[in-house]
């Protein structure tokens, strides 16, 4: 039996806000909004919610049971679970499986954040004052024809990220995460009622909210599952990972729905902070991942105090990335640390300085490489696009297969128990017949 890790969550909210804190961030407010507008918006949208509740909650509560039973990294948590089972030590490349998928997804998580910190540098100095749409759309283009720059703001982010990480559970992740989600939420709000009431709601409501199933592809089906994963940050073994840091004494499934509410909150308000805009100004919906750096500052520039609330907006966004990319770094380094018997600080830096190269390929697929491409996707989107809809789907249909089959009955009821017995019956049958046959389906049917 391998080493079990020691360092805990000092309470049931403490243990909530990290793991929402690593659930809400850049794919709420950047990445929700870009992939709604490039694919449908009310297709998209629907599709993304059936896929958090059918298959996202369930394999979230099967990260977190298998992490708090093995109380280990992902990679010992399936070695330890194959021992006691008496089954095959294979199911430890699930693990890496997904340690490779968090290295894949820090890599652009990291160059996105540092979009954030660079824009909340140009609005303390003023950069959006009385802008037009026009404008903003030029700043951006300028802003990311300038790949040494991008790269400088890409290795603040990483740095900050691995030197947090580097400090442990209690001192360096729980004391950062989410302090400041509460103030993200109220400038949201703000700014939805701001677009609301100076941009185009109506037009915004019906691209969001009326659903037209004729309009659902193949494609916007596999980008909303993808999404749904990480949004949840489920199916690498990143929930997992604070699974194993949960005291027992914990809810996992009231904890998950508060987290998963919270969750689409944001990505909603962001949606109605970005879509008014969009539409009033006559922008692209379907402009990719600027949509939020052209959107916003066109409605920072015509609002009292813009460049404050814009600095503020930026700032807490960049909190929110940190939240999460901490949760990205978190288990690849625990994984290094206890596989290969490195320093705390050794097995950080190698984490970050991995990701931090790999985001050298994506950081240059918006400027010097924007021609390179590979099945008509550039260097950025192959990596988002691979890691996100083929490493998550399939790790979480491994996670909710070792949950639903693997593990003993006994275990998971007891992991569940607080939750009483009609809920865990309807997750059982979720995670062993739903789940696996959902996403089959889904896959079979988009890539074959
Ligand atoms: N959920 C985060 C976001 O929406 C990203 C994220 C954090 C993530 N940890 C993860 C994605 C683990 C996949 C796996 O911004």
């Amino acid at each position: 039996m391998t080493k079990q890790l020691t360092a805990r969550w000092s309470s049931r909210w403490a243990f909530i806000l990290a793991a929402t804190g690593a659930a809400v961030g850049l794919g709420n407010i950047w990445r929700f909004p870009y992939l709604a507008g490039s694919n449908g918006g009310s297709a998209f949208l629907l599709i993304y919610l059936i896929c958090i509740i059918l298959f996202g909650l369930p394999i979230l509560a099967a990260e977190i049971i298998i992490g708090r039973h093995t109380r280990n990294n992902p990679v010992n948590a399936l070695q330890a679970i194959a021992t006691e089972h008496n089954t095959s030590q294979k199911w430890q490349l699930l693990g890496w499986w997904g340690v490779i998928g968090l290295v894949l997804i820090l890599s652009f998580y990291s160059v996105v954040s540092g979009w954030s910190i660079a824009y909340f540098i140009k609005s303390i100095s003023g950069n959006f004052k009385n802008i037009t749409a026009d404008q903003a759309g030029q700043i951006w283009g300028d802003f990311l024809n300038q790949p040494l720059s991008l790269l400088g703001w890409h290795t603040v982010f990483m740095t900050i990220t691995i030197s947090i990480v580097m400090r442990g559970v209690n001192k360096g992740l729980e004391k950062t995460t989410n302090f400041m989600m509460p103030l993200l939420y109220l400038i949201l709000i703000s700014l939805v009622i701001f677009s609301c009431s100076t941009g185009a709601p109506k037009q915004a409501m019906k691209f969001l909210f009326t659903f037209n199933l004729h309009q659902i592809t193949p494609g916007i089906i596999i980008a909303a599952l993808g999404h749904a994963f990480f949004t949840l940050a489920v199916g690498a073994g990143a929930m997992l990972t604070y699974g194993a840091y949960a005291p027992k004494n914990i809810n996992i499934m009231s904890s998950i729905l508060v987290v998963a509410i919270l969750d689409v909150l944001v990505a909603i308000l962001a949606g109605m902070a970005i879509f008014p805009i969009v539409f009033a100004y006559h922008l692209a919906p379907t402009s990719g991942p600027g949509l939020m750096f052209v959107t916003l500052p066109v409605s920072f520039a015509h609002m009292h105090f813009g460049s404050l609330v814009s600095a503020g907006f930026f700032l807490l966004l960049f909190f929110a990335s940190l939240t999460s990319s901490i949760n990205l770094a978190e288990p690849i380094v625990i994984t290094l640390q206890t596989k290969l018997q490195l320093p705390r600080k050794t097995a950080s830096t190698i984490a970050g300085g991995s990701a931090w190269l790999l985001g050298i390929f994506s950081l240059l697929s918006f400027n010097i490489w924007q021609n390179v491409k590979f099945l008509n996707q550039n260097l950025f989107e192959l990596i988002s696009n691979a890691a996100t809809d083929i490493f998550l789907p399939i790790g979480g249909l491994g996670f909710a297969i070792v949950a639903g089959y693997v593990l003993k009955k006994k275990i998971t009821e007891e992991e569940l128990q607080s939750s009483g017995k009609c809920i865990y019956t309807l997750w059982r049958t979720l995670i062993r017949y739903l789940v696996p046959c959902g996403i089959g389906v889904i896959f079979i049917h988009v890539f074959l």
